[in-house]
């Protein structure tokens, strides 16, 4: 249901018509302005990634009674609640679901065969996401008078669809970054690039890219620097991600905002911490692909398997696929291995005839299905990681997966593929120290062969130095929940946000 059709704003009312924003009576909204002193309005980009956290803070924020609006089109709307684990969306009633239009956008397959692995094929939904101002503006006019502060958090690379915010007397912007503050440091800042790379020990860096070399096409950069411009209209950054992670990057990024007379919040992980592993109870399963997953996670021994996954916007190719099919099997450890295609734009736009199925080797779940499980289905990624059966994460380094595995320490073998996820793994392989590298990111063109992927998860799985990096994983996560907890450190931060959102 659209809220907005709750508050009886003038019809004539249209986004760009800035006179009647000033000239608007706020008088007769005084009384709703008096319950809600705030109200907090979410614009993710319309991809998984960036979804899923926004959605999660929205929980987070919805918790301290403060009402949320929740914008994005009605597919991307759809796909998220239906992925989100750990809770129900449709559960909380002071989280406002808006659906908003766009225009058609392309909707292209991916290209497996690509050696850069950037997913271009997203570049038309995002570009088309931008069209959303006209409708937010509209939005956000509506809201304005219900609350006393209208407060807009919005993903760095949405900035341009909340620019109108600025004519109406009671908003302000948050940046939300959805990446780690490791690899916005490095991208924001020459200077603060710098002295990150004197922060963290040369020691094993100068085989990995520090640079965003490769990481981005050209077309997509373009957009990134224009999304940026906006995002000097904020007052402030917000971060997905914990102090006990990244305290030393983050203070490097509050003295510069700090010179920019902004506010800095790190507020993660937003992911709920409920957790088989530390011993917590999980909610209730669905009698689906999660409940065939855990039940075959149940049967094995502790921190005996490594589960695989790469995300939703990697497409590998057949030789790919087959190589880490024969690592796998030839690494004699356990497996959970998720084998999708790449989102589209429309994660509903596929019929029958064009879903994309990723053919594994002639027999092959046959022969290794006393050693793995393969995942066609959209999988619990959160579950299975919390799960005790569950020693090591082969991960492209997508930052929800980075921070979803830390928070119910897990060690990651990374394998990035682009944006921030090469960073991220210098994070976690070098920084961290909760993980080994299956691929250099200098050789990110070239096909990883099924010795590398094996010798990565014996690594991993079945070495000292495997069960030194999980023990400093397990540490890290026992960390994250005491700084999550009430009482904790990020519980604090978050309560200080709240309430300088309310002042
Ligand atoms: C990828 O390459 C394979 C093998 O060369 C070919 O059969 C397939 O059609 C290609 N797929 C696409 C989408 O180009």
């Amino acid at each position: 249901m659209c809220m907005f059709l709750l508050y009886k704003a003038p019809k004539s009312h249209k986004p760009n018509d800035t006179s009647i924003l000033h000239t608007t009576p706020l008088t007769p909204y005084t009384m709703v302005a008096d319950q809600n002193p705030v109200a907090v309005v979410m614009i993710p980009l319309p991809l998984q990634g960036h979804l899923n956290q926004l959605l999660h803070l929205s929980r987070l924020i919805a918790t301290h009674k403060v009402p949320v609006h929740f914008v994005c089109t009605t597919t991307h709307g759809r796909q998220v609640k239906l992925r989100v684990q750990g809770w129900d969306p449709n559960t909380i009633s002071t989280i406002h679901f808006h659906d908003l239009p766009i225009p058609p956008f392309a909707c292209p397959p991916p290209n497996p065969n690509s050696t850069n692995k950037f997913p271009s094929h997203l570049q038309p939904l995002c570009e088309a996401a931008t069209n959303l101002r006209g409708p937010v503006a509209s939005l956000l006019h509506k809201l304005s008078p219900t609350a006393r502060r209208l407060v807009i958090i919005h993903d760095s690379l949405m900035s341009s669809v909340v620019q109108d915010f600025v004519s109406l007397p009671n908003a302000e912007s948050y940046t939300f970054h959805s990446v780690s503050a490791f690899s916005i440091a490095l991208y924001i800042s020459e200077k603060v690039g710098e002295q990150i790379r004197k922060l963290i020990k040369p020691n094993g860096i100068t085989k990995i890219s520090l640079s965003f070399e490769g990481c981005f096409t050209p077309e997509f950069k373009q957009f990134i620097s224009v999304q940026h411009e906006y995002a000097k209209l904020s007052s402030g950054r917000i971060y997905n991600t914990c102090r006990i992670i990244e305290q030393p990057i983050l203070e490097l990024l509050e003295s510069e905002a700090r010179s920019a007379n902004k506010l800095l919040w790190a507020l993660g992980p937003f992911n709920p911490l409920e957790s088989k592993r530390f011993g917590s109870k999980l909610p209730k399963k669905d009698g689906g692909p999660v409940d065939r997953c855990l039940n075959w996670l149940d049967k094995q021994a502790s921190n005996s398997v490594i589960f695989v996954s790469f995300g939703t916007t990697t497409s590998f190719s057949q030789q790919q696929v087959n190589e880490i099919a024969t690592g796998l099997e030839k690494s004699e450890h356990k497996f959970v291995w998720v084998v999708r295609d790449a989102d589209k734009g429309d994660v509903f736009s596929d019929n029958n005839n064009n879903i994309i199925r990723v053919e594994l080797p002639k027999g092959y779940e046959d022969r290794v299905k006393d050693q793995g499980l393969v995942v066609r289905e959209w999988a619990p990624q959160l579950d299975i990681l919390a799960h005790p059966s569950i020693g090591g994460f082969m991960s492209h380094c997508g930052w929800n997966s980075c921070i979803e595995s830390m928070s119910m320490g897990v060690p990651i073998a990374a394998w990035p593929m682009h944006s921030d996820q090469p960073n991220n793994a210098v994070l976690v392989t070098e920084v961290l120290k909760t993980g080994v590298l299956v691929k250099d990111w200098c050789q990110r063109e070239e096909v990883v062969v099924a010795a590398a992927v094996e010798k990565a998860v014996r690594r991993l799985m079945g070495t000292n130095e495997g069960a030194e990096m999980r023990r400093r994983a397990v540490a890290l996560g026992t960390n994250v929940r005491k700084y999550v907890l009430d009482g904790g450190v990020t519980q604090t931060e978050l309560g200080k946000f709240i309430a300088h959102i309310t002042r």
